[in-house]
């Protein structure tokens, strides 16, 4: 099946009141562990690429010839987005020629006129090619340098401000951040999601930082217009668990255990498993 946008996926998960997963990748199992437990399950999946892993896997066309490459010689039959995660001005225009089929503008640290501006110029762009734009509103916080911030919340009339532009989706700060959620941590701020909500109506909105969430709060942000959820650090601590264990336990010096396909196959079933278990919170088994 060729790449699909955001837009029938989200909108067929807000009628039934489920979400469905973005999964960051970084390499070729990543990607090849994610689309096999999407497809094992009957899932609908979006592919998460960062700039940052975008560029380490040598650039966007890199990433999309593989992936669709992947989807054909896997027989994946599930609708699959490939999806830019947080992406500069530059790298959405760099997605848009890769042939990704889903972008995602992050202006979110612009002031909101520059984030406005900028965004309906994507938005024309991407209608024009049949994309879909997840775009930002009040940026997800996380730890950077050292230091974790606890969130920031977006600004309601700022989001109606932006969903009126004719996106696909957005993303609005309700306190949740990248990564692990410090202990102090309050949870999310469902007073506000309610308050986007509100302003935004039927328009799909996106929670990020999916790590660590605790799944009754996943519920109740679903059952308040959540139809896509990202996870990203969760796939990568079970990967360095499952690798450590495997080295530990000193499997790679008995016989051909530092054969990277061995080496790296724990690493596999680890993502495997966290892949099930977010569709299964999230909704979506079954779904495609
Ligand atoms: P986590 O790494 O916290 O799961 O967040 C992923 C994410 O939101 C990617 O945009």
């Amino acid at each position: 099946m060729a790449l699909v946008s955001l837009k029938e996926m989200c909108e067929k998960a807000r009628k039934g009141k489920y979400a469905v997963g973005q999964f960051n990748i970084n390499n070729l199992e990543w990607t090849k562990s994610i689309l096999q437990t999407a497809q094992e399950l009957k899932s609908p999946v979006i592919l998460g690429v960062s700039e940052g892993a975008g560029k380490y896997m040598t650039g966007f066309k890199t990433v999309a010839s593989m992936v669709k490459a992947m989807i054909e010689e896997l027989n994946i039959t599930v609708p699959v987005a490939l999806h830019l995660d947080h992406g500069t001005y530059e790298g959405c225009y760099k997605c848009i020629e890769a042939g990704f089929s889903s972008i995602m503008f992050d202006g979110s640290h612009f002031p909101i006129e520059e984030n406005i501006a900028k965004t309906k110029e994507l938005v024309e762009v991407c209608a024009k090619k049949g994309l879909s734009l997840e775009a930002e509103v009040g940026s997800i916080g996380g730890e950077e340098d050292g230091v974790v911030g606890l969130g920031e919340c977006a600004d309601p009339d700022e989001c109606k401000k932006i969903a009126d532009l004719g996106i696909t989706i957005l993303a609005a700060g309700i306190g949740n951040i990248h990564g692990k959620y410090p202990s102090n941590w309050p949870g999310l701020r469902f007073d506000i999601l309610e308050q986007i909500k509100k302003k935004v109506g039927d328009m799909p909105l996106v929670l990020h930082g999916g790590t660590g969430i605790p799944t009754d709060m996943i519920k109740k942000a679903i059952s308040l217009g959540v139809t896509k959820i990202n996870v990203n650090t969760e796939c990568q601590l079970a990967f360095q668990e499952a690798t450590r264990k495997y080295i530990e336990e000193g499997k790679d010096l008995q016989g051909k255990g530092f054969d990277p396909r061995k080496l790296l196959a724990p690493g596999c079933e680890g993502i495997k498993k966290v892949v099930k278990e977010k569709m299964e919170i999230f909704g979506s088994i079954g779904k495609a």
